[in-house]
């Protein structure tokens, strides 16, 4: 057998079937992966991923094998791994994989640290804690490393910093600032998952509910017009005036936090951002006030002054904790303040994950092609990747569009004609 870490290796048929159920939505990453069966460009390059374990991530990992990669496979976050996914991996597409669900921070390092142990060539993270854990305890295997490639907002924001101080070893392409990822993934993704994960749960009614999303990014803006389209009251919060006043024009209220923490009935971060509900709005909460998170890392809601001003915690569903605070209210955390979407759901729809991991299985290719030229900074996804993806998934959508005459084309690259 191969090396592994996994719950348990019987779920493996039950994470088959269901990675296959996914497939059917991901025809952008099938195309990709037929081609790479001929091709094999990715032959000779070994390939550490740090990623959500979850249906989506299995087809991504199996079209890499396909593509000639040789691939290790850990969990980027620890609630969000499918067993049965992690064990079909293993037994079926002979993947290395160390991850399991609900695993402490420590096996959480100790199984980036095995994906490591590859001593890869490329990299794929999703919130940059495999890539920082390289530069931070494995530096001697940096040499070997040609580039990488990041998944999401909050692991751009953190490789950027790394490039700004000159820290940062190696070239990264920046996966989620593609078009055809935040546009559709953070937005239609986030914004489904997240209210999949409030519902699984509370099987809280939405309709009536006073919903308070904080941060109108890409994800936030998604949560909103979800949480919205089923009819609850959607108050946003924001510290960008420009987010500020396009969630305004979008039709819903804008308010300061500890105004909202008095209203709200459900609460959902959506930020990068730290602390973003203090200590102080849990003593502005009403009885039964929900709080969940979206954001990459568990460091939105403040959970350790949570469990400072509360007498008591239980768990009263799964993925819900019931903390009573010293003023006898409740407040209900969801999956322990660790994004919702993966922790009581399944995470993004696999047709939204098509789009994404297209790119990421793109610009692994475009890596072992090109990285030669690059430096140790942190780069964008090449156009042409960005356009073909969401042509080929125009394509597989049955959805066709208008192409551009030789004289509008021409009128579009010139300044000389007006009214
Ligand atoms: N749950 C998922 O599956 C999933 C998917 C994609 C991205 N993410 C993560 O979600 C987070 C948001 O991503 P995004 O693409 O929407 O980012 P974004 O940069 O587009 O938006 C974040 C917004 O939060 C606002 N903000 C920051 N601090 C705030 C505060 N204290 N109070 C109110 N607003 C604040 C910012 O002004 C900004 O408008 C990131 O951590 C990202 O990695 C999660």
């Amino acid at each position: 057998m191969i090396k592994h870490d996994i719950k348990d290796i019987g779920l493996a048929k039950k994470g088959k079937l269901r990675t296959e159920w996914a497939a059917q939505e991901m025809p952008v990453l099938r195309s990709i992966k037929e081609r790479f069966k001929k091709e094999k460009p990715l032959k000779g390059f070994r390939l550490s991923a740090c990623l959500h374990v979850t249906t989506e991530t299995a087809n991504l990992m199996e079209t890499l094998k396909t593509g000639g990669a040789e691939v290790f496979l850990c969990a980027s976050n620890p609630l969000s791994t499918q067993d049965d996914v992690a064990a079909s991996l293993v037994k079926f597409s002979k993947i290395p994989v160390f991850a399991i669900k609900g695993e402490d921070n420590r096996t959480y390092y100790r199984h980036i640290n095995d994906a490591l142990s590859l001593k890869p060539h490329i990299t794929m993270d999703d919130g940059a804690d495999l890539v920082s854990t390289l530069h931070k305890t494995r530096k001697t295997l940096i040499n070997t490393v040609l580039g990488g490639t990041e998944e999401t907002t909050t692991g751009v924001i953190r490789l950027r910093a790394m490039a700004e101080k000159g820290v940062l070893e190696y070239p990264i392409i920046a996966v989620n600032d593609a078009y055809s990822k935040y546009l559709f993934d953070n937005r239609y993704g986030t914004g489904q998952s997240t209210i999949d994960g409030i519902m699984r749960a509370t099987n809280r009614l939405i309709a009536g509910s006073l919903i308070v999303v904080s941060g109108y990014g890409w994800c936030g803006k998604g949560i909103a017009m979800r949480a919205k389209g089923m009819g609850a009251r959607v108050i946003v919060t924001e510290c960008n005036p420009l987010r500020a006043l396009e969630a305004t024009m979008d039709g819903f209220e804008v308010m300061p936090i500890f105004e909202a923490s008095k209203i709200g009935d459900i609460f959902v971060t959506a930020t990068g951002d730290i602390d973003v509900i203090s200590r102080e709005c849990f003593t502005l909460m009403k009885d039964g006030a929900i709080l969940c998170n979206s954001g990459h890392f568990n460091v939105e809601i403040s959970i350790d002054s949570l469990k400072k001003i509360s007498k008591g915690k239980r768990v009263i569903r799964d993925f819900v904790e019931e903390y009573t605070l010293k003023n006898n209210r409740r407040i209900y955390l969801l999956g322990e303040g660790r994004l919702v979407n993966l922790a009581a759901a399944e995470g993004h729809p696999s047709a939204v994950m098509d789009m994404s991991f297209a790119n990421q299985a793109l610009c692994a290719e475009y890596i072992s092609k090109n990285y030669k030229k690059f430096e140790n900074k942190v780069y964008s996804v090449p156009e042409e990747i960005d356009r073909k993806i969401a042509f080929l998934k125009l394509k597989a959508m049955g959805i066709r569009i208008d192409a551009l005459t030789v004289e509008q084309k021409k009128y579009l690259g010139s300044w000389e004609m007006g009214t």
